[in-house]
């Protein structure tokens, strides 16, 4: 997969890509990352990349031609029709769902927007996405890219390597992980739960699975009304809110 990020702070995605899973893909050329400074990109002598907003108001709006021009030099370069994603406070949340349909595709191209936003002109005849992380405001698109090239890069075939298959994890199957333990059986006062030394394997996916539910439902309940359950666990679920009701 090749991902062409643009961005006024290109020296930001050095260190979370130099290191880990991400570095291990790229070095194995699974993921192709390519930033690119839109600054570069306009005209005028002194890369004016910004300019005050018609109808007045504070703050700077991004102007179109440099973002136009990057992004279209790199479909030309490319051959490639990538999804062209900006990255707003204003977009569509981004869900696990979203990288999963991402990843699906060879190329992406992604734009992080900064000062009051984009000019509109970019949100209607450039971009073909429009994403969010999260509700709260980051004062650039930059951290939200890395978090959408980290979340769409590792579910690539042969990025995690050794690791948990992704379709197992949180947010997957629609449920929170469930607890895990380690050595020692007993850690402080702590034991770990009978069930999980009891070598009993059906049991323990009982459990699990139900852990898995009882910590959604306590933590994250908007969750389990997209999650599939079985008859059996939709009754647990039941019984679980009716044990919240007692106390
Ligand atoms: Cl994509 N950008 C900014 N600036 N803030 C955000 C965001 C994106 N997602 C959540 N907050």
């Amino acid at each position: 997969m090749r991902i062409d990020v643009l961005t006024l702070f290109p020296e930001m995605f050095q260190a979370p890509f130099s290191a880990s899973i991400r570095q291990r893909a790229l070095s194995r050329g699974l993921v192709q990352l390519c930033i690119h400074n839109f600054r570069d990109f306009a005209t005028d002598k002194h890369h004016v990349v910004d300019d005050t907003p018609y109808g007045g108001g504070a703050g700077m709006v991004l102007k179109p031609e440099p973002l136009f021009d990057a992004v279209e030099n790199i479909l030309s370069a490319t051959g490639d029709e990538p999804p062209v994603i900006i990255l707003t406070p204003q977009g569509r949340l981004f869900r696990q769902e979203t990288a999963v349909s991402l990843s699906a595709y060879p190329h992406l191209i992604l734009i992080c927007g900064h000062y009051e936003g984009f000019d509109e002109r970019v949100r209607r005849h450039l971009a073909t996405d429009e994403l969010s992380i999260g509700d709260y405001v980051l004062s650039g698109g930059e951290l939200a890219a890395m978090v959408v090239v980290d979340a769409v890069t590792r579910l690539l075939p042969g990025v995690l390597g050794s690791e948990a298959s992704p379709l197992e994890e949180s947010h997957s199957v629609g449920l929170l992980e469930y607890p895990q333990y380690t050595r020692p059986a007993v850690f402080r006062d702590w034991p770990v739960p009978e069930v999980l030394l009891s070598g009993n394997h059906a049991q323990i996916a009982r459990w699990r699975r139900e852990e898995a539910i009882r910590r959604t439902l306590e933590r994250r309940p908007e969750l389990l009304e997209r999650a599939t359950l079985t008859a059996a666990e939709k009754r647990f679920v039941a019984s679980l809110r009716q044990t919240d009701l007692a106390c």
